[in-house]
């Protein structure tokens, strides 16, 4: 098969925003406790944070991480983790059945991401709370002295404020399993209502409200609409989440989830512009695709329900996904996705980090090591700098059992000025694809270097027994020949080409 694309450049779809390679990081399983927390670890310092994942969500190229939930935040009380740590509470998680020892709360999660080098952004809780504590933690978090939570901050040792910029007005509340769900008419007037008394305590703020927590959920579009009807003036975002899994052996449309990312985030723009015509506004909302990866939710739902009143463990193995090399290209699809959407996605948190349906694994008292799905994220985060360029693809077709026929290739491409990075995804389950790249628009290209994930086994995997099963591999069939790119593209694969 092949695939061809023309870039040109003065046909930009927007700046890449640094936020789009966000993470999160929820109280959930082992994700803080037995993750990024193990006091004892042999890595560990002082504050029991491990410098061995440290340096791999380093390496990583995270910008921005969303704490301290997902469904957890709806059932949190943020007081819990402040102040002395002998003096916390040990709380029930009611979104994820444990224990909540609130060992770590928003002091020791903010010296973890000054170690880290990520900017916080945080979520308040909606569910079992409302304005007054949202308004609590604000100024706790943000206003400089002089108040009794200012203070009370000051007192717990942080002298200067946190000066949270990006805050989610809760999570996924149009899903009946979170904890004070409640319909887009109720929760968009509340959204409204917190999102202004917040911007009073500090207008610095960056809002984003609730939008779908997926685009089958039977809410999706009117929930954005009426949400957004009664929020639009008071916040920046509307959030988007998608998750992906195989289903049924069906690899061809797995591989293509992008596709369904893309109609999902055009559907969210069209319904948040439609909100603005009607308003005659001259603002444009932004989306926030602040949850999104591969998670085998099905395995997930098999075991949900089996909890008794006496069991609520601290800390348990749950979300644990292992990801293979098909995992990881279709992780590289949907970064393909969110760059070609770059205008209008300016943030986005890959979920989630460390061991819950993450690219780091750890084992207590052991190593920590890169899942598949670690290298397009990184790679991506590292080299997708500058303007993301529109794509003209003119490609062969593969056929899916969900999505129909689809282009064979998936291609996003940036410039910082001088350089053009590609960013590749060849859906084709069995056969190679060579694409060619008309660069000749731009001046002074003369070196082309690949780099991709493929295997001979799609379903290869890292794991702490054989960590680095899979890596990136260099792709030499890269040529630039006159301003024209050539690359052959391995089945099932992802791949980046520096072209300088
Ligand atoms: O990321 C796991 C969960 O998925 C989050 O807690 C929730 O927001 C979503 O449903």
């Amino acid at each position: 098969t092949r695939a061809h694309l023309t870039l040109h450049p003065a046909f930009r779809v927007g700046d890449v925003d640094r936020r789009l390679f966000g993470g999160f990081v929820e109280h959930l399983g082992r994700h803080i406790y037995d993750g990024i927390h193990e006091p004892g670890h042999p890595t560990a310092g002082p504050d029991g944070f491990r410098r061995d994942v440290i340096e791999l969500v380093k390496e990583l190229g995270v910008t921005a991480i969303r704490y301290p939930g997902g469904n957890f935040v709806s059932a949190y009380r943020w007081e819990d983790g402040v102040g002395p740590v002998a003096e916390r509470p040990r709380r029930l998680d009611l979104a994820w059945h444990s224990t909540e020892t609130n060992l770590v709360g928003l002091h020791e999660f903010q010296e973890w991401l000054d170690l880290v080098g990520s900017e916080l952004m945080l979520a308040v809780n909606l569910g079992t709370r409302g304005l007054q504590e949202a308004l609590e933690l604000v100024e706790y978090a943000n206003v400089p002295s002089g108040t009794a939570r200012a203070d009370r901050r000051r007192a717990n040792g942080r002298e200067e404020p946190f000066g949270v910029r990006m805050w989610c007005l809760g999570n996924e509340m149009d899903g009946p399993w979170q904890v004070g769900h409640r319909d887009a008419g109720d929760y968009g007037k509340l959204a409204s209502q917190v999102a202004k008394a917040m911007r009073l305590v500090d207008n610095r703020l960056q809002l984003v409200v609730c939008g779908s927590s997926g685009r089958g959920m039977p809410t999706f579009g009117s929930w954005e609409r009426t949400v957004l009807e009664h929020t639009y003036d008071d916040v920046d975002y509307i959030s988007c989440h998608a998750y992906y899994q195989e289903t049924d052996g069906d690899l061809a449309s797995f591989l293509a989830s992008g596709v369904d990312m893309d109609a999902f985030i055009d559907e969210v723009v069209a319904t948040a512009d439609h909100v603005r015509a009607v308003k005659r506004s001259g603002k444009r909302i932004q989306i926030s695709f602040d949850e999104w990866n591969v998670w085998y939710m099905s395995r997930w739902n098999a075991q949900e329900g089996t909890h008794t009143i006496d069991d609520w463990p601290v800390a348990p193995r749950l979300l644990e996904d292992v990801y293979s090399v098909a995992d990881a290209v279709t992780v590289g699809g949907l970064l393909i996705s969110l760059l070609n959407h770059a205008d209008r996605v300016t943030s986005a948190s890959l979920a989630q980090l460390v061991n819950v349906i993450a690219p780091i694994m750890t084992e207590p008292g052991g190593p920590a090591w890169r899942q598949t799905t670690f290298f397009p994220f990184s790679l991506t985060s590292k080299a997708a700098r500058g303007t993301a360029l529109a794509v003209t693809l003119d490609a062969g077709t593969v056929t899916t059992a969900r999505y129909g026929e689809v282009p064979v290739v998936a291609a996003a491409a940036t410039t910082d000025g001088g350089t053009v990075q590609l960013f590749l995804q060849n859906r084709d389950t069995t056969a190679p694809t060579t694409v060619t790249v008309d660069l000749r628009a731009f001046a002074g290209l003369t070196s082309a270097s690949a780099t991709g994930i493929w295997d001979d086994d799609p379903y290869a995997v890292n794991s702490l027994t054989e960590p680095d099963r899979v890596a990136p591999r260099t792709n030499d069939t890269a040529r630039l020949d006159d301003g024209v790119l050539t690359v052959t593209l391995p089945p099932v694969s992802w791949t980046t080409v520096a072209v300088a």
